[in-house]
């Protein structure tokens, strides 16, 4: 059964739909472990309530060997690290020893209002300033960079000239929910290709997400 680490920084909503789908039935693997950057994460509390194991590696405290503390966590434990609304940057031997195994969620489509300070509300806002019609999530690989490794999914929702930034996140997250588990039980099912940039879904023939 795959093995993941689900790594958070806030309230943990894309944890609990992991948490659902596996709960539900619809999610063959198993969450070994939840790693916060903070300790006020309220996703903590969500993974002690299924006595998950938790750890807390304080993003202040470990500035420059927070990828490195990560790693010691998950080293020959882990298949795949889910950064699950997880806003610290991962670097280093972490990055290069979980190629094509780490994958993250981005609340907007890539490659728009993405990259270094893009997170959370900050993502919807510049989307509703900047007028666009559509909008959504994109759970990607992660590579050195920030944001820039392979698209696996996106979902796209509607954008309203009278959304808030409030509003548009709640119905970005809705897909959130969606589209992450999705992509865990892709990959638990040994459905994805990577072909540099391009990500190869086997729907029983190849096909694009
Ligand atoms: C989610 O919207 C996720 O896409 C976003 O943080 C939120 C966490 O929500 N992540 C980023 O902005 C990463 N750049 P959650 O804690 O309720 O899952």
């Amino acid at each position: 059964m795959l093995k993941i680490a689900v790594l958070i920084s806030g309230s943990g909503s894309n944890l609990q739909a992991i948490i659902d789908s596996i709960e539900a039935g619809n999610l063959n693997c198993s969450i070994e472990m939840v790693i916060s950057d903070r300790e006020e994460a309220y996703g903590i509390e969500r993974a002690k309530s299924r006595e998950i194991k938790t750890y807390v590696i304080d993003r202040e405290l470990h500035r420059d060997t927070l990828s490195q503390e990560i790693l010691k966590l998950t080293k020959d434990k882990i298949d795949l690290i889910v950064l699950a609304g997880f806003l610290s940057i991962l670097e280093g031997e972490l990055v290069s020893s979980f190629k094509n195994k780490i994958i993250n969620i981005h609340p907007s489509l890539i490659p728009a209002f993405c990259g270094p300070g893009m997170y959370g509300i900050k993502v919807h806002q510049k989307a509703v300033d900047y007028g666009v019609k559509f909008s959504g999530c994109t759970v990607h690989f992660v590579d050195e960079g920030t944001d820039t490794g392979a698209i696996i999914c996106q979902k796209i929702v509607p954008v309203f000239p009278q959304d808030s930034a409030e509003l548009l996140q709640k119905r970005v997250l809705e897909e959130e929910h969606n589209a992450l588990p999705e992509v865990i039980r892709l990959i638990a099912e040994k459905r994805i290709k990577v072909k540099g940039r391009k990500v190869l879904i086997d729907e029983g023939g190849f096909e694009i997400c």
